[in-house]
C-alpha cells in the first residue's frame, strides 16, 4: 500500500510517498525555518501563507522524485491536528482537494501518531513499546500496542521539553530554533555549574513540568547580569540540559518498570538531542531495554512519518471522509476514538 503523506502543522511544508508504512519512496520538505528565525519564532500567519505557496510544488516534486503518479497511490494521509490552525488547514484542504479529484481515500493523522510512526521507517521496529514523545509542542509518555493504538501515561502540565529549550535559548540570546544550539553548547559546558530544579521528579506518576526550570534559568541569568558577572553560556546550557534529561530519563525508567515493556521509542524533535540520546542509550544498555531513536531526519516534522502513521491507521480500517477538518487542539484519545467512514 503506497500512501502520500502531507504535513503542514507548523513551519515545514512536507510531502512523502511511503510503502507499507516503512519504505520511503520519496520525500520533499520546504522549510520556513530561516524566515521565522528573523522573528525569533514561528509567526502563524506567515507560516500559513508559505504553506499555500509551497504545497502544490512540494507534492508535485515528491511524485517526480519517485517517478510516480496518482495512479500509484492507494491513499492520502494528512496531519489534521494538533498544530497551528491556519497551517493545518492548508494541508487538510490540499489533501481533500486531491482526494476529491482522484477518488483516493483520505486519512486524517494525529501529528503525534506521526512522530511515533517515524521510528518504523526504514526499520523493522514493531510495537508493543513505550514511547517518550519530546517535541516542541508535546512531552508525553505513551504505551503503543500491536495495533498501533496509544494510551497516555502522563504528559507535561505546562511547557513541552522543546518549548523549554527554545525559551532558554531565547534568554541566552540564541536564535530560533534554539534546541539544537543549546544541545551543541551543552557539549562543552559544566552541568554542575548551576543546580536547576528537576520538575515533578519527586512526584509519583508520569507528568512533567518544565516552566519552573525555565524561570530558574531566567532568575539565575538576571541575578548574574545585575551583578555584572560574566555568564558562561555553555555552563548554563549544560546545567539546563542535565535538569531536563534527568527528569525525562527517570520518569521513563519508572514507566518501563511499571509497564514491563522492554522496548522504548523516543520520538519528536528533542529526540535529536545528543545528550538525551547518550543518556537513554547508556540506560538501555544497563537495563536491557531496546532504545530506538528515529534517524535524525525523521525526528523533526516531516511527511514520511504522516504517511507511515496513515498506513497503520488504514490497517485499523479507519479512513476519513471529505468532512475532515483541521484541529489546533486534538487530544490523541479523541482522534483514536474517531470511527471510520470510507469514501
Ligand atoms: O517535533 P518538532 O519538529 O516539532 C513539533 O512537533 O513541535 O520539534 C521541534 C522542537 C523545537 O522545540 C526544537 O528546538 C527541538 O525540537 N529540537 C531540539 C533539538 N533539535 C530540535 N531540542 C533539543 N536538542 C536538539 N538537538
Ligand atoms: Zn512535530
Amino acid at each position: 500500500m503506497i500512501i502520500l503523506g502531507i504535513e503542514t502543522s507548523c513551519d515545514e511544508t512536507s510531502a512523502a510517498l511511503v510503502r507499507d508504512g516503512r519504505e520511503l519512496l520519496s520525500e520533499v520538505t520546504a522549510t520556513q525555518m530561516e524566515i521565522h528565525a528573523a522573528f525569533g519564532g514561528v509567526v502563524p500567519e506567515v507560516a500559513s501563507r508559505h504553506h499555500v505557496e509551497d504545497i502544490t510544488r512540494v507534492v508535485e516534486n515528491t511524485f517526480r522524485n519517485a517517478s510516480m503518479n496518482w495512479a500509484d497511490v492507494d491513499a492520502i494521509a494528512v496531519t489534521c491536528g494538533p498544530g497551528l490552525l491556519g497551517s493545518l488547514l492548508v494541508g487538510v484542504s490540499a489533501a481533500k482537494g486531491y482526494a476529491l479529484a482522484t477518488g483516493k481515500p483520505l486519512i486524517g493523522v494525529h501529528h503525534i501518531a506521526g512522530h511515533v510512526a517515524a521510528a518504523t521507517i526504514g526499520t523493522d521496529v514493531r510495537p508493543p513499546f513505550l514511547c517518550l514523545v519530546v517535541s516542541g509542542g508535546h512531552t508525553e509518555l505513551l504505551t503503543v500496542d500491536e495495533q498501533f493504538c496509544f494510551a497516555k501515561l502522563g504528559e507535561t502540565r505546562d511547557d513541552a521539553a522543546g518549548e523549554a529549550y527554545d525559551k532558554v535559548a531565547r534568554l541566552l540570546g540564541l536564535s530560533y530554533p534554539g534546541g539544537p544550539k543549546v544541545d551543541k553548547l551543552a557539549l562543552t559546558g559544566n552541568g554542575e555549574a548551576y543546580s536547576f530544579p528537576r520538575g515533578l521528579l519527586e512526584e509519583e506518576g508520569y507528568d512533567f513540568s518544565f516552566s519552573g526550570l525555565k524561570s530558574a534559568v531566567n532568575n539565575a541569568l538576571t541575578k548574574q547580569r545585575n551583578r555584572r558577572e560574566e555568564i558562561c553560556v555553555e555552563d548554563v546550557c549544560a546545567s539546563f540540559q542535565d535538569a531536563v534529561i534527568d527528569v525525562l530519563v527517570e520518569k521513563t525508567r519508572r514507566a518501563l518498570h511499571h509497564t514491563g515493556y522492554t522496548r522504548l521509542v523516543v520520538a519528536g524533535g528533542v529526540a535529536a538531542n545528543r545528550g538525551l540520546r547518550a543518556r537513554l542509550g547508556e540506560f538501555g544498555e544497563r537495563e536491557g531495554i531496546d532504545v530506538v531513536f528515529p534517524p535524525l531526519r525523521w525526528c523533526t516534522d516531516n511527511a514520511a512519518m504522516i504517511a507511515s502513521a496513515g498506513y497503520y491507521r488504514a490497517q485499523q480500517g479507519k479512513v476519513s471522509d471529505l468532512s475532515l477538518n483541521a484541529y489546533a487542539q486534538l487530544p490523541l484519545h479523541t482522534w483514536q476514538s474517531w470511527g471510520s467512514s470510507a469514501i
